[in-house]
């Protein structure tokens, strides 16, 4: 119980932080989202305009930053394994200076949590010019890339009032997900229920955060680099997991593709080098394994993030089994809690990390 609450920050209840609040949030956002993006027929369903929009691009481009961008991968893959429609991934900021090749009938895609970032507001002013149709997937609606683009899929989280973003980035991957589905030919995807259970797992991560509080201090405390490493999927979130941490508790962390850290990066490995590693694809399991052994007999110290039913004894984490292709939503989540307690045993804080802020509105 709090006898004291600062008027400005009621929001926050019993929380100390709003970071642990938003990460706690996360399986009610996702149960929300579905129940947002449901007909009365209980199917899932967005506005039609949008669906021609995109049934008629043969090509989509999605424009982010930060946090959005690394959701922008897990986007190009739920778009093209689902959807089947060749998608690239653009930092905002870099757009300009290595502008794709644009050919045929482009849709963009803008991904930004508070819908003000000036460096993605800046390419859809351009595409905009051009006269090719946008899409913004936002936060926050009646922002401005919400009101300057054609279309707009809201993400329902609720105010995201930590910098670091943890439940604006699972609700993007669901809407992206929900996205590639309805416009998905296979129906045999029941992505409803998948949601469903990957609401209920994260719950159960979440129930257990003391158990990653304690790798945070095994691991993090008083370390200066770490890497995050994964193959396919586990590498989109291992660089987002590597954002997270580097950016609140200011361990300086890389995210790696797993088989690229032998061409050079493992240089960088020494006695007691923190290497958290994601496994949660049965396909690429045995080789990211094979990499964890290149490091730890160099010394690393290596911390295993493995879903049920590919674990091996010596593992650290071992996440409840979902459906292969939404992994990520699962797998972010004790990268959250471990970038959390890393930062609060190093004595920062959590909310508002030195030089950042929530909104950039500069280019
Ligand atoms: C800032 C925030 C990041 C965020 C990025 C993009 O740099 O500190 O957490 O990912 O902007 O923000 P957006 O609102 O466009 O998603």
């Amino acid at each position: 119980y709090k006898a004291t609450v600062d008027a400005a920050d009621l929001e926050k209840g019993m929380y100390p932080y709003y970071m642990l609040k938003e990460i706690d949030e996360q399986p009610a956002v996702l149960r929300r989202i579905v129940q947002q993006y449901q007909n009365s027929a209980g199917e899932l369903e967005i506005p039609n305009e949008l669906k021609q929009a995109v049934e008629a691009a043969d090509r989509i481009h999605i424009v982010a930053c930060g946090t959005s961008y690394h959701a922008g991968w897990l986007g190009k893959h739920f778009l093209e394994k689902m959807a089947g429609i060749p998608t690239e991934v653009h930092i905002a900021s870099e757009f300009s200076y290595n502008p794709p090749l644009i050919k045929g009938n482009p849709l963009f895609v803008f991904i930004s949590q508070s819908g003000e970032t000036a460096d993605s507001r800046q390419v859809l002013v351009k595409v905009k010019e051009w006269g090719y149709p946008t899409l913004t997937i936002t936060n926050v609606q009646g922002s401005t890339l919400s009101r300057e683009a054609n279309h707009t899929l809201l993400l329902h989280a609720g105010p995201e009032i930590a910098v670091a973003s943890t439940k604006a980035y699972t609700a993007q991957i669901s809407v992206l997900a929900i996205l590639a589905a309805t416009l998905s030919e296979e129906k045999d995807f029941a992505l409803i229920h998948e949601l469903g259970i990957v609401a209920n797992a994260m719950d159960s991560i979440i129930a257990e955060k003391e158990q990653i509080a304690e790798l945070a201090e095994a691991y993090l405390t008083d370390k200066r680099s770490a890497f995050y490493i994964g193959r396919g999927l586990d590498y989109y979130v291992s660089m987002e997991a590597a954002l997270k941490l580097k950016e609140i508790s200011y361990v300086q962390t890389e995210g790696f593709a797993a088989g690229e850290l032998k061409h050079g990066t493992i240089a960088l490995i020494e006695e007691g080098t923190p290497v958290i590693a994601l496994i949660t694809q049965a396909e690429n399991a045995s080789h990211t394994r094979g990499n964890i052994e290149e490091v730890r007999s160099r010394g690393a110290h290596t911390c295993v993030c493995v879903m049920e039913g590919l674990q091996q004894e010596s593992d650290q984490l071992v996440l409840p089994a979902v459906h292969p292709m939404l992994t990520p939503l699962l797998a972010v989540v004790p990268t959250q809690l471990l970038a959390y307690y890393a930062t609060l045993q190093r004595g920062f804080d959590v909310d508002k990390p030195r030089n950042l802020a929530k909104s950039v509105t500069v280019e």
